[in-house]
């Protein structure tokens, strides 16, 4: 009789999540559904059409198997909501491992209900430190990554990181990046789309700027002062500004509802978003995942932020640590205009392959296992 195909749980729940779930999933739907079963969980983090539907239906993710609707709240509600709304699902019908992605909430949560239940767990994007221990994901990867039985990396100083942690190395995986999977497999679709035509810019005119971390946005004087420079910029190159509803909440409560007089639109899909940053000037951010896109891509990227998780984007990428000074992000935008665009870098494993990889381990050690 031939062997029963290995059940993955797979579990996404904001935005970031959904472009590294992607891969995940083609590349079990190309294995077959005799070898291996998928189901999604989508947590309902995000809920909202342009946080989450979009992307779906932007890069083919089929409709999530279970919807937990956990949506918006404190930090601690909403870990909570989904620990216990996905401890029902895995006590009904136990898969042979459950794979989370990245650092958000919905990552911690979900690793924590199967490593309770017994359920083995691999984290893709495992190891990545900031050292600031502020940052809400910082604490989500450190405890993911302590409780995780597969540790899947993107970059050789997340293994690095792990060691120094005690983290056993036959547990450590380098296989590279699904975030870049999925950018090389839609770069040519996102150039068919009429993103620039419909904002109105030229390839090479403009830069994009978001923003959303709570150590640039909660604070409204803070944020004030950036927005300053950033118009500043603006009245020389145009900086166009898909607004987080985080920072569009933050703006309304903060600054009398008066968003800055930049080019804002709402946030956009992946394959619109991808277009905008691939013939960007420049792109201004303090995401983790664009300094990593940005590398791949070649474009310039200053990021608003004191740390980065993701030092092979300065190493080897075009990515340059600002900080939050608006002072340093007027000098580091006035270098910007001085040098010529760069070529991209292709770090080791960002080449298109690495949900395969992923896969490859997983059913290796999953059939082993019976
Ligand atoms: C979360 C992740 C962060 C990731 C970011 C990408 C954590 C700790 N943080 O931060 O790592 O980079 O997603 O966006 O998990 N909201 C909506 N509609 C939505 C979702 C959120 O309006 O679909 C608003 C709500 O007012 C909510 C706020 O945005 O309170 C923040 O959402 P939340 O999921 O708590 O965190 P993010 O800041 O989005």
């Amino acid at each position: 009789m031939p062997d029963a195909p290995i059940r993955l749980l797979t579990v996404a729940g904001a935005r970031p999540n959904f472009m590294k779930i992607a891969p995940i999933l083609a590349e079990c739907e190309r294995r077959g559904s005799d070898c291996i079963e998928a189901t999604l969980v989508h947590t309902g983090q995000h809920y909202d059409e342009q946080m989450s539907a979009t992307f779906f239906a932007d890069l083919g993710i089929p409709l999530p198997d279970f919807n937990l609707g956990v949506g918006s709240g404190s930090h601690g509600r909403q870990t909570a909501e989904v620990l216990t709304r996905i401890e029902e699902i895995l006590e009904a019908a136990p898969p042979d491992a459950v794979l989370v992605v990245g650092d958000v909430n919905s990552t911690l949560a979900a690793s924590l209900a199967a490593v309770k239940l017994e359920i083995p767990v691999a984290h893709v994007e495992a190891g990545l430190r900031s050292f600031d221990r502020r940052m809400p994901e910082e604490i989500n990867r450190i405890l993911t990554d302590s409780i995780s039985d597969w540790l899947f990396t993107t970059e050789e100083a997340a293994e690095a990181n792990l060691l120094r942690e005690g983290v056993a190395p036959e547990r450590i995986h380098f296989v590279g990046n699904v975030m870049i999977d999925t950018l090389r497999a839609n770069l040519e679709r996102a150039h068919q789309q009429d993103t620039l035509e419909r904002l109105g810019l030229e390839a090479g005119g403009y830069a994009v700027l978001t923003l959303h971390r709570p150590s640039n946005v909660d604070d409204a004087a803070h944020l004030a002062a950036l927005f300053a420079v950033l118009e500043e910029i603006h009245a020389t190159l145009p900086v166009v500004f898909p607004v987080h509803p985080r920072t569009r909440a933050s703006i309304e409560a903060g600054l009398g509802g008066k968003l800055p007089d930049l080019h804002t639109t709402l946030p956009l899909g992946y394959l619109d978003f991808l277009e905008l940053m691939s013939k960007a000037r420049v792109v201004l951010t303090d995401s983790g995942g664009i300094q990593e896109e940005t590398t791949a891509l070649g474009v310039d990227c200053l990021t608003l932020r004191d740390s980065t998780e993701r030092p092979i984007t300065i190493e080897q990428g075009t990515n340059r640590l600002v900080g939050t000074d608006p002072e340093a992000l007027r000098s580091a935008f006035r270098e910007i205009g001085t040098h010529p665009r760069e070529t991209p870098s292709v770090p080791k494993g960002w080449d298109g392959r690495a949900a395969e990889r992923i896969l490859d381990i997983l059913l290796h050690d999953l059939k082993g296992a019976r």
